[in-house]
């Protein structure tokens, strides 16, 4: 049984106490992933931002709404973990100053400049004292440079930050002859997952993570 960290949903940044910035992300892959790892006979551990949608049950769930709660909670989650896969939408940016309250908005027209400060970058932070840990992300990239290009950014993100494992999603393949995932390996092999849902995709990233656990582990 293999111990998984599984990153999920967007997360928020506060500008007050209600308002936000955020991500578009429903959580369904993170949810696909856990489910997937849960089937395996793996334990899976969601780091969740905040969804609609509730996370699959029996599976264990720390919720958290800020980047820097999702760091704080992947970083615990990790020290007992063998694999991390980050498919959260983590927000870049969080606003330099969180106001108590609700601040009037300014007199009539008037507009506001909104100081932001970068987020740090969670999985990289993982992988960059992972050890033998596998750590796996993810890279939404538009189709429409076409796939050599998506490919070429995803193996940017590999090398970047150090992962084992980049999962290209292609969010405008739909309807398109392209695969719509591929999984850019490390040694190199690009691996188009044949079209079939999340469900599918999310039990195929899963092994391929596990079984490069399972190689380290043994070497
Ligand atoms: O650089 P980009 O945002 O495209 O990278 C996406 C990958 O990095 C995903 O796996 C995402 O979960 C992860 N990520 C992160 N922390 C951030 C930004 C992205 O873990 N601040």
């Amino acid at each position: 049984m293999v111990a998984i960290l599984i990153t999920a949903g967007p997360t928020r940044e506060h500008l007050d106490d209600v308002r936000y910035l955020s991500n578009g992300s429903s959580g369904r892959m993170g949810f696909a992933l856990a489910l997937a790892a849960a089937t395996a006979g793996h334990q899976p551990t969601l780091v969740l931002g905040p969804t609609e949608l509730p996370p699959p049950p029996g599976v264990a769930v720390v919720r958290v709404v800020s980047a820097l709660e999702m760091q704080a909670a992947a970083e615990r989650a990790f020290a007992t973990a063998d694999v991390a896969i980050a498919a959260a939408a983590v927000c870049d940016w969080r606003p330099a100053r969180r106001a108590p309250g609700k601040p009037p908005k300014p007199a009539a027209g008037g507009g506001q400049t909104l100081e932001l400060v970068a987020n740090p970058d969670i999985v990289a932070g993982l992988a960059a004292r992972k050890g033998r840990r596998v750590v796996v992300g993810f890279g939404l990239e538009s189709a429409a440079a076409g796939m050599p290009a998506a490919i070429a950014r995803g193996r940017g993100k590999l090398v970047q930050k150090g992962l084992d494992l980049v999962v290209v999603n292609l969010h405008d393949a739909i309807g398109s002859d392209e695969a719509g995932i591929v999984l850019c390996h490390a040694d190199g092999r690009d691996e188009a997952l044949p079209r079939g849902g999340k469900d599918l995709a999310a039990a195929r990233i899963v092994a391929a993570a596990v079984q490069l656990w399972r190689e380290r582990a043994t070497t």
